[in-house]
């Protein structure tokens, strides 16, 4: 881990709250299947072990969106660029995201999933900050609520790096450098 990081959430309590959403998931659609949708890239790690806590017949689907904006920030504008190629048309879908910030994003595929008429749509976010909240979006399963930082690993980058450290960190940028 690079040097002046300070862990936020580790890796432990991180699999434990993995752990948590899919019995959640796992109860609430019991005798479904589900069709899991990570948005590229910052939530491929959290899907990929969330699938295998999750004890239903399930499939798994990628969305890739852009935000313009700084590295931390985004600007208010996301756009398309990758979409899924699986028909969501009466199928039980979760959306699985890294993070929940000001939920721009969530909001813009919100409204292009629901156009896809989905059985259901529901929304499982690995970390939510809701003192940013600037849309009225909530999801439906959280890993952990965390205060006003940066963070970066588990699949959460700063500028492309990080994504691949094990604990989820609070961004310094010393570290950056
Ligand atoms: P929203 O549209 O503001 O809700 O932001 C969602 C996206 O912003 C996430 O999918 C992340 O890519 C990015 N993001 C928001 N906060 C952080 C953070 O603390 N670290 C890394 N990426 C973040
Ligand atoms: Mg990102």
């Amino acid at each position: 881990m690079p040097n002046n990081m300070e862990i936020l959430i580790d890796r432990k309590q991180i699999a434990d709250g993995v752990a948590r959403i899919g019995q959640e998931i796992t109860r609430d659609f019991a005798g479904q299947s589900v069709i899991l949708v990570g948005v590229l890239k910052g939530a491929c790690l959290f899907l990929s072990d969330l699938a295998r806590q999750i004890d239903l017949e399930a499939t798994f689907d990628f969305i890739a969106v852009r935000s313009y904006g700084t590295k931390k920030e985004s600007a208010g504008e996301v756009q398309l660029i990758k979409d899924v190629t699986t028909p969501l048309e009466d199928k039980n879908v979760i959306l699985v995201e890294d993070i929940l910030d000001t939920g721009l994003t969530f909001t813009f595929l919100k409204k292009l999933l629901l156009a896809r008429k989905p059985r259901t749509l529901k929304f499982a976010a690995l970390l939510d900050k809701p003192s940013r909240r600037q849309m009225p979006v909530e999801a439906d399963y959280v890993g952990f609520k965390i205060p006003d930082k940066f963070v970066v690993g588990y699949g959460l980058d700063y500028a492309e790096r990080f994504r691949n450290l094990a604990d989820i960190c609070i961004f310094s940028e010393d570290a950056g450098k």
